[in-house]
């Protein structure tokens, strides 16, 4: 529900101003690009301090020391378990999380750079050891930090002040999955630590080429690794507050593997659609469930800031098979 200072990778406050979106019409399926689409409501994109309103709040974990401006802003409390892994999207109302490989910062330009989805998106990253992270993702959204300050400055020294109240480094290490070895490794994102966890043929790929300030960690022969050893990768470096922005193959992967604790999804007032020119990502790809396996999900919070819900799901992926 939050970032693309540009994944929601919902996108960068850079990103704010590109709010328009390309109405496509063809003869018997519409769907609505992002060129075209209607005007946000000014306040939207011009709100810097956004105060949720809070409908629903059945959380039960433990508070944070949030200051008392982030309390005002999230409207109450906010905290998360000592060890999780926690999922961040934006979505229009009809489900499209993406809007193709032709759009960068998708999320972004999905959420209409809403500053209630950033102080969302911010808060996360304030809370998190790492921010995992496919590669289609790193693709989709070449310039972006994910750092709480680059999606929402405005509470960057409240968000400093969360990290060194919990006993967080000075940001989350970005954690990058790929198979193949295919991503651009001066990315600013991993320059500040970064991961990348990749199969042997991958690492294969991008060996000689990383800075040292970025970790290659080959997880294994196959043409693709296991979600569980990337957790456990990421547990051994010490980050046990993992939140994952996407996208959505990723996501879909980490579902199937039960490892998702709690999804963060924000709902934008917006109706993109999708066409057989134009198919468009839902929040999981790639894997599907049926009726008897289906991912089942609990609702623990439902806030609104002009329109937009944001809302928090625990998964009950201890009680699934
Ligand atoms: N609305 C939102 O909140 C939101 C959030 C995030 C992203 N997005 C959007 O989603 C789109 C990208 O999503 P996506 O689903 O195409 O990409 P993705 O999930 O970010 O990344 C998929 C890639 O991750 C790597 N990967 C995934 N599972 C793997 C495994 N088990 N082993 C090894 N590598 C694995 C592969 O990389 P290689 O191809 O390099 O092998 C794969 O192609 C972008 O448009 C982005 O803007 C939207």
């Amino acid at each position: 529900m939050v970032s693309t200072a540009n994944t929601h990778t919902h996108g960068d406050l850079a990103d704010a101003g590109s709010n328009s979106f390309d109405w496509v019409d063809e003869a018997s399926e519409e769907s609505f690009p992002a060129s075209d689409a209607p005007a946000w409501p000014a306040s939207a994109s011009t709100q810097a301090r956004p105060q949720l309103q809070v409908l629903v709040d059945a959380n039960r974990v433990a508070a944070y020391p949030l200051s008392a401006t982030l309390i005002r802003l999230y409207g109450g409390d906010f905290g998360l378990p000592t060890t999780c892994l926690i999922a961040n999207f934006v979505s229009s109302v009809d489900g499209v999380v993406a809007l193709g490989p032709d759009h960068e910062h998708s999320g972004s330009a999905i959420s209409g750079a809403n500053p209630g989805d950033h102080l969302v998106m911010g808060l996360l990253r304030a809370s998190a050891d790492a921010v995992l992270i496919g590669a289609g993702t790193l693709r989709a959204t070449p310039d972006h930090r994910w750092t709480a300050e680059a999606i929402y400055p405005a509470a960057t020294n409240e968000f400093r002040e969360l990290r060194r109240r919990l006993g967080r480094a000075d940001h989350p290490r970005l954690a990058v999955v790929t198979a193949r070895g295919d991503i651009d490794v001066h990315h600013p994102g991993l320059n500040d630590g970064g991961l990348i966890f990749t199969t042997d043929a991958g690492a294969e790929q991008l060996r000689g080429r990383i800075g040292a300030n970025v970790s290659l960690r080959p997880l294994g022969r196959g043409p693709t690794i296991e979600m569980h050893a990337v957790l456990d990768a990421l547990r051994d470096e010490g980050c046990n507050v993992v939140l994952t922005e996407g996208g959505p193959r990723l996501v879909g992967q980490l579902v199937r593997a039960r490892l998702l604790d709690e999804l963060f999804l924000t709902i934008s007032p917006v109706l993109f659609g999708r066409s057989s020119a134009t198919p468009r990502e839902g929040l999981i790809e790639g894997v599907s469930f049926g009726a008897s396996d289906a991912a089942k999900l609990d609702l623990r919070s439902v806030r609104h800031h002009l329109g937009y819900l944001f809302l928090r799901y625990s998964c009950r992926t201890r009680s699934l098979p």
